[in-house]
């Protein structure tokens, strides 16, 4: 098959609809397809009817160069290093608004007016608690369980508490299991690190900011008193608000899908954390500390690179590259002047991020990396501030599903939204056998 664009007739009082034209090479056959442009990034060609028009399908299965909805949500130009939420770049946001005021902006399409974030930041603090029964739920887990293995279950199982909005039909209910879910992920992810520990849980506060009253039901116990140090609330709310959202992701995607078979908000974003757990995704910042500690000095880093570009080796330089941004990540850049930030009120120095400073230094001037266009992403600094502020490294990835979690269900709202909703069903290039005769028993070899 060849391609090439083309324009329609010009319609009366209506902008001409712009076409991409596909032509088989074999039968000679023409279709055109119409080509549809969003506010910003690359037009797409809409092939929903070339199935019914051709009797081809697309195929790409990693989604390179598919476009899987419409979103209002976030834009990314990975060329330029851009990230936007509803039109505000991330760097912007975090270093002037709160991630509430974030989550009410992907949930509802702008910034809070004064008094619509007070009644928004009023809905998420009611909803902090989660019911009494949860507490045995947890003690069915091992102590030593990963703390994302006890995340996919009890937000999975949130959905077993919670019935008065289940009805996914209802919007009202749809926006109370939305605020639910962003006020009881901390809550939970709290008393899963508290679980490990053998600690007893602590009861929200909610007299404090969303960041703060995470850090102290972390960080508390009932014996003592604890104060939050405004710094690392301010360092864990700017992380909150730099995974807040990123698109069509994997994991994002994973909640499109399983919302799109009308299954409850609840196990959709259980399904998001499954995605998200695996290292070439959120389980990224675990696998960066883990890497570094490996790496264990500076003179370690060019035999490590090497194994990074060797192809027979599976090790890859966890932190860098990533499928979208083919330039600076501009969360990380956001992250690396709030590790140091923290690291310097805590009065930390960590020899890690000397490590990590001088493997991003060589990696960005070595040829592989640049000729790849692979540069730190997210991940590379935030394990290395949230390690400083105490947590273990396998709490890591907790801290991002807490944050996506806005984002998974400000995009599973606005899919709920789409009254052309329909249940997502990608299609397959079949390899296996043709079809054959059944071989009874008897006759197999
Ligand atoms: N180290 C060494 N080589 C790499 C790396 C890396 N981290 N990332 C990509 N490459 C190479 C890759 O081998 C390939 O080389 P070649 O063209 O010679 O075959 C080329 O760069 C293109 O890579 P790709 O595998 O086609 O890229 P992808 O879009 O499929 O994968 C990625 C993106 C993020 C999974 C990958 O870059 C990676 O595994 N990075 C390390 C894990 C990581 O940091 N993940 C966090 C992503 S950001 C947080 C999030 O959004 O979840």
């Amino acid at each position: 098959m060849s391609s090439k664009s083309a324009e329609a007739k010009p319609q009366q009082n209506k902008p001409p609809q712009k076409t991409f034209t596909l032509t088989n090479d074999e039968t000679g056959e023409s279709v055109q397809l119409p080509v549809l442009e969003g506010t910003c990034g690359p037009p797409v060609i809409d092939v929903r009817k070339l199935y019914a028009q051709t009797g081809h399908f697309t195929f790409d299965p990693s989604f390179t160069s598919t476009g899987s909805c419409k979103s209002r949500l976030t834009f990314i130009d990975g060329e330029e290093g851009i990230l936007m939420h509803r039109g505000y770049d991330i760097a912007a946001l975090a270093g002037k608004s709160t991630f509430i005021e974030v989550a009410y902006l992907l949930l509802y399409g702008n910034l809070p007016p004064k008094k619509d974030l007070q009644s928004f930041n009023d809905s998420i603090t009611y909803h902090t608690m989660v019911h009494e029964q949860i507490h045995y739920f947890f003690r069915g887990f091992r102590r030593d369980a990963h703390p994302m293995a006890i995340m996919c279950g009890m937000v999975g199982g949130l959905s077993a508490f919670y019935h008065d909005s289940l009805d996914i039909w209802d919007p009202l209910q749809r926006e109370t299991s939305a605020h639910r879910l962003i006020a009881k992920m901390p809550t939970l992810a709290a008393m899963t690190y508290k679980y490990a520990l053998g600690q007893p849980f602590m009861y929200p506060r909610n007299d404090l900011s969303y960041a703060e009253n995470f850090l102290y039901m972390c960080f508390a116990v009932p014996a003592e008193p604890y104060e939050v140090n405004p710094v690392l609330a301010r360092a864990m709310d700017r992380i909150f608000i730099l995974h807040a959202d990123h698109e069509q992701n994997a994991s994002t995607s994973t909640v499109r899908l399983a919302g799109s078979s009308q299954a409850n908000p609840f196990a959709c974003v259980a399904s998001g954390i499954a995605s998200l757990w695996g290292p070439a995704h959120g389980g990224a910042n675990q696998a960066v500390l883990e890497m570094l500690e490996e790496i264990g000095s500076k003179e370690n880093i060019p035999e490590f690179l090497e194994k990074a570009k060797d192809k027979d080796d599976p090790f890859r330089l966890m932190g860098f590259g990533h499928r979208v941004y083919k330039n600076h990540d501009p969360r990380a850049t956001v992250l690396r002047e709030s590790c140091h930030e923290v690291l310097e009120d805590l009065g930390v120095n960590d020899p890690l991020l000397e490590l990590a400073m001088e493997l991003e230094r060589i990696a960005l001037e070595d040829e592989y990396f640049i000729e790849r266009k692979l540069f730190p992403n997210v991940d590379f600094y935030s394990g290395i501030i949230l390690k400083a502020m105490g947590f273990p490294d396998s709490m890591f990835t907790v801290l991002f599903a807490l944050a996506r979690t806005v984002g998974w269900v400000s995009q599973w709202k606005e899919m709920m939204e789409e009254p052309s909703l329909r249940i997502g069903r990608p299609r397959q290039l079949y390899t296996g056998p043709a079809a054959r005769p059944y071989v009874p028993i008897e006759e197999r070899e």
